[in-house]
């Protein structure tokens, strides 16, 4: 094994669920998804330094407070896993830096376990290899193996399960972030008990589970027009349940130009379809001048990146 004396420096994007079809939940407590991610241009970068022991410090230009420094952290996960499956005996200082939300729905923890992963396997030179990395992303969270892979992906199983999917050029985004976060958990137990009451905001599971045709279409075609009226999230409904901010956030979107408006995974974030650049930054300025914190992003961008060592 060749190991790097430096640290190394990998960058892991954020993501948005273009499409988020929830199916009935499992004994083990995840659900049946079919969804398509999206990787956008807000990314978490991750600092690998050589150390004898493990160790985790958090920065950020998103609220970090709540973002844990031990064994609860992901990241944390990630590096001792790949320790232990290569037979490493070294340990690793990790520095995060986090540019997407804390428990915002954008997979920010899931980009700092892939970043994590792709770093530590250069600072101590593993074998494991592309198939080995995805391996443990599969065991550390449903949405690591994506933060990995990057792009536009359709996600099945309990997410985890992905297919490439074509995307052409690129698609803007405004995303509006909230102050306070939401639990994944709670978001999905709540749809749970919003469809055991026959709830009528809340959709019934769909008998097939599966991304529409005209959605993979609108990818392809690099279509932002033709793409806005087929996303869904199942989980919106639960996610803004108590939130009236978030109904407001979702209806502000499309009144001041967004082609449509979707809660990002389980939420708070929302993410504004736009027609191009010029009609995103409109939005964005819009959405400030009410107080919003707002923020233009692009996608399909790529995963886990080395930048420098
Ligand atoms: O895999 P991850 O730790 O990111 O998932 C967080 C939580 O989200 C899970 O514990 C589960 O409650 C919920 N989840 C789910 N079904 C999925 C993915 C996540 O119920 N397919």
């Amino acid at each position: 094994m060749a190991r790097h004396p430096d640290p190394v420096h990998v960058r892991a994007p954020g993501k948005i669920n273009v499409y988020l079809g929830v199916g009935p939940r499992h004994d083990d407590g995840y659900h049946a998804l079919a969804t398509v991610f999206q990787a956008v241009s807000l990314y978490e970068d991750v600092r690998a330094h050589p150390s004898a022991g493990f160790s985790l410090e958090v920065s950020g230009d998103v609220d970090v407070t709540d973002v844990p420094t031990d064994d609860r952290n992901l990241a944390m996960r990630a590096a001792r896993m790949l320790a232990h499956a290569a037979g490493v005996n070294d340990g690793v200082h990790l520095e995060i830096r986090k540019g997407v939300p804390v428990a915002g729905g954008m997979g920010g923890g899931s980009a700092d376990a892939a970043a994590a992963l792709v770093a530590c396997d250069a600072l101590w030179g593993t074998e494991l290899g592309p198939r080995g990395l995805h391996e443990l992303a599969v065991r550390l969270g449903a949405d690591v193996p994506f933060a990995l892979h990057g792009g536009t992906a359709v996600g099945t199983g309990r997410g985890d399960v992905l297919t490439p999917a074509l995307a052409r050029g690129r698609f803007d985004w405004v995303l509006v972030l909230s102050a306070q976060g939401l639990s994944t958990p709670a978001v999905y137990g709540r749809l749970d008990r919003m469809r055991a009451h026959g709830d009528a905001l809340a959709d019934d599971p769909l008998d097939m589970l599966d991304v529409p045709v005209a959605l993979l279409q609108a990818l392809r075609a690099g279509d932002a027009q033709e793409l806005a009226p087929v996303m869904m999230n199942d989980l919106e409904a639960a996610a803004v349940i108590d939130r009236p901010d978030l109904e407001l956030a979702l209806a502000d979107g499309v009144r001041m130009g967004a082609l449509t408006s979707i809660v990002s995974g389980s939420g708070p974030t929302i993410a504004l379809l736009c027609a191009g650049p010029d009609a995103a930054r409109a939005v964005q300025e819009e959405l400030r001048a009410t107080g919003r914190d707002a923020l233009h992003v692009h996608g399909p961008v790529a995963g886990a990146q080395i930048l420098s060592t």
